[in-house]
């Protein structure tokens, strides 16, 4: 994997993504969330001071040890019972219908083969279960696109494989998700080729007539 990408990178993650202005996302993608729980790429545990009272454990998928390691202090003083459950959002150890919930905050971006992970997520989320998740992607702008397209190969060699252009909501209805809520903004004191964010509730098909 390289020093870099296993011992600096989840660290540059952890700061970059821990700035405060990121707090009050975290704390509107989370509401809403209740009973059991996947979160995919849970990085360094920076959405656990967040999670509602009514989520009773949160699985959590995340490959880097290093990210684990950093989420030591924000698991220990959770209100809900976390505990890493695997490495792949691309291939999830559980039964189908095992969650209420899941949960990506800026992770799409980075997992190889998005669509295979929210086929997974989709997988073992409950029929009619949603996905919340904030992500950020392809912007709204030909201007802000022009610029993602120049930067993307730069970002993916220094984030770790982090693309700029993916399209999040078709990447979410492709997969048979509805987007039940739903806002697209420029996140505030970011450049707008990395702060195009998506922030929303998409659901699983309930199964009923499908
Ligand atoms: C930009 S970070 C976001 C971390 C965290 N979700 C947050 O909001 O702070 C992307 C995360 O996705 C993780 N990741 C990369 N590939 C992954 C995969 N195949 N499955 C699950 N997570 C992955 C990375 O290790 C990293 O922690």
């Amino acid at each position: 994997m390289g020093i870099y990408n296993e011992h600096v990178l989840p660290r540059i993650i952890n700061a970059a993504c821990g700035l405060k202005s990121a707090d009050p996302l975290r704390s509107r993608v989370c509401e809403g969330l209740e009973g059991d729980v996947v979160e995919i790429g849970f990085g360094s545990g920076l959405n656990v001071p967040f999670y509602p009272d009514r989520v009773d454990r949160v699985a959590a998928i995340e490959p880097s040890d290093v990210g684990w390691k950093l989420a030591e202090k924000r698991v220990a003083e959770a209100t809900v019972a976390v505990e890493r459950s695997g490495l792949d959002g691309q291939s999830l150890p559980f039964a189908d219908n095992t969650f209420d919930a899941a949960i990506s905050t800026w992770t799409l971006c980075t997992i190889p083969d998005v669509a295979t992970a929210l086929r997974e997520v989709q997988r073992v989320i409950k029929p009619g279960g949603t996905l919340h998740f904030v992500e950020h992607g392809l912007a709204p702008d030909e201007r802000v696109r022009r610029w993602q397209r120049r930067m993307e190969p730069i970002q993916k060699r220094v984030f770790g494989g982090c693309h700029l252009t993916r399209p999040v909501v078709p990447l979410l209805t492709n997969a048979g998700f509805t987007i039940t809520e739903l806002d697209v903004f420029y996140e505030d004191g970011a450049p707008k080729f990395i702060g195009a964010d998506s922030l929303g509730v998409a659901t699983a098909p309930t199964g009923v007539g499908a």
